[in-house]
């Protein structure tokens, strides 16, 4: 039996599967796991929705980039916010819901990814591999029509699930005294960034990957190339009408 703290310690993405199956039974035990996640005021504010269908799959993948994972994992799972559900509830025992709000967005954002967390966890305790795909909140508003999603309810991650096919070497971290402050925040000095970042700099992998993008630093990879200002930007205001239509803006 490999120990929990082993299992949080030695995790790492996978993003290659084999063709072994998920079946319903371990998946929902993998489900009721996620569901004892923490969430605001018990009132579970989140949906998952299960993509199982090949032919899903293949109209999920292009509103996440192609990434390849969609396709060949078994599983792939939506996390939502959502008080739709909730909502309903309100309404048919007299009681109003103000729910029409970005702050319950964010409480519904949060309850969905404590419990998209807690299946990763649970997956990962029994052996498979996951990966989150980030690209949800850019594209949330097809996916919202490919999965029928009403109002009240915002994809905010997916997660792919299935057997491991890779054992890829585990990517670094910062060191812990980076991102731990002691009862207040104390801010980063040019000394500090230069310590903290080091590491991470002087990896082969970091290198090649400033070379092989014809950048002068590994931020620039970032700011350049993988998260950039136009796209946060062209997302970000996407991602705002959806909020808006799905109606967690109208106060
Ligand atoms: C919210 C979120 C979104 C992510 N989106 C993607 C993604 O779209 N594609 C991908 O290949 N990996 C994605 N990842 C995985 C990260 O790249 C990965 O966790 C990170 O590089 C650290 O690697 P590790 O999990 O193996 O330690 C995402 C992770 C998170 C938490």
């Amino acid at each position: 039996m490999i120990k929990f703290s082993d299992i949080l310690l030695d995790r790492r993405t996978i993003r290659k599967y084999s063709s072994g199956p998920v079946d319903d039974k371990l998946l929902n035990e993998l489900l009721v796991m996620g569901c004892r996640a923490s969430t605001t005021g018990n009132m579970q504010v989140y949906s998952i929705v299960i993509t199982r269908d090949e032919q899903k799959k293949k109209e999920l993948a292009p509103f996440h980039f192609n990434q390849k994972m969609i396709t060949e994992a078994p599983v792939i799972l939506t996390f939502c916010a959502d008080f739709n559900r909730f909502n309903k509830w309100c309404l048919l025992r007299k009681a109003e819901p103000g729910y029409d709000n970005f702050l319950s967005f964010m409480t519904g954002a949060i309850d969905a990814l404590l419990v998209a967390q807690t299946v990763c966890m649970a997956a990962e305790s029994k052996g498979l591999g996951i990966c989150y795909i980030g690209t949800t909140t850019y594209n949330a508003h097809k996916i919202i029509g490919l999965l029928n999603l009403p109002k009240g309810v915002v994809p905010v991650t997916t997660v792919t699930l299935g057997w491991p096919a890779e054992k890829p070497d585990q990517i670094d971290r910062l060191p812990l005294e980076a991102v731990i402050h002691k009862e207040t925040y104390k801010d980063y000095s040019n000394m500090d960034i230069e310590k903290y970042y080091k590491e991470k700099e002087k990896r082969t992998d970091s290198q090649q990957f400033v070379i092989e993008n014809n950048k002068g630093t590994l931020a620039q990879v970032f700011t350049d190339i993988r998260y950039k200002k136009a796209d946060n930007v062209y997302f970000s205001n996407i991602l705002l009408k959806v909020l808006k239509e799905q109606g967690f803006m109208e106060q």
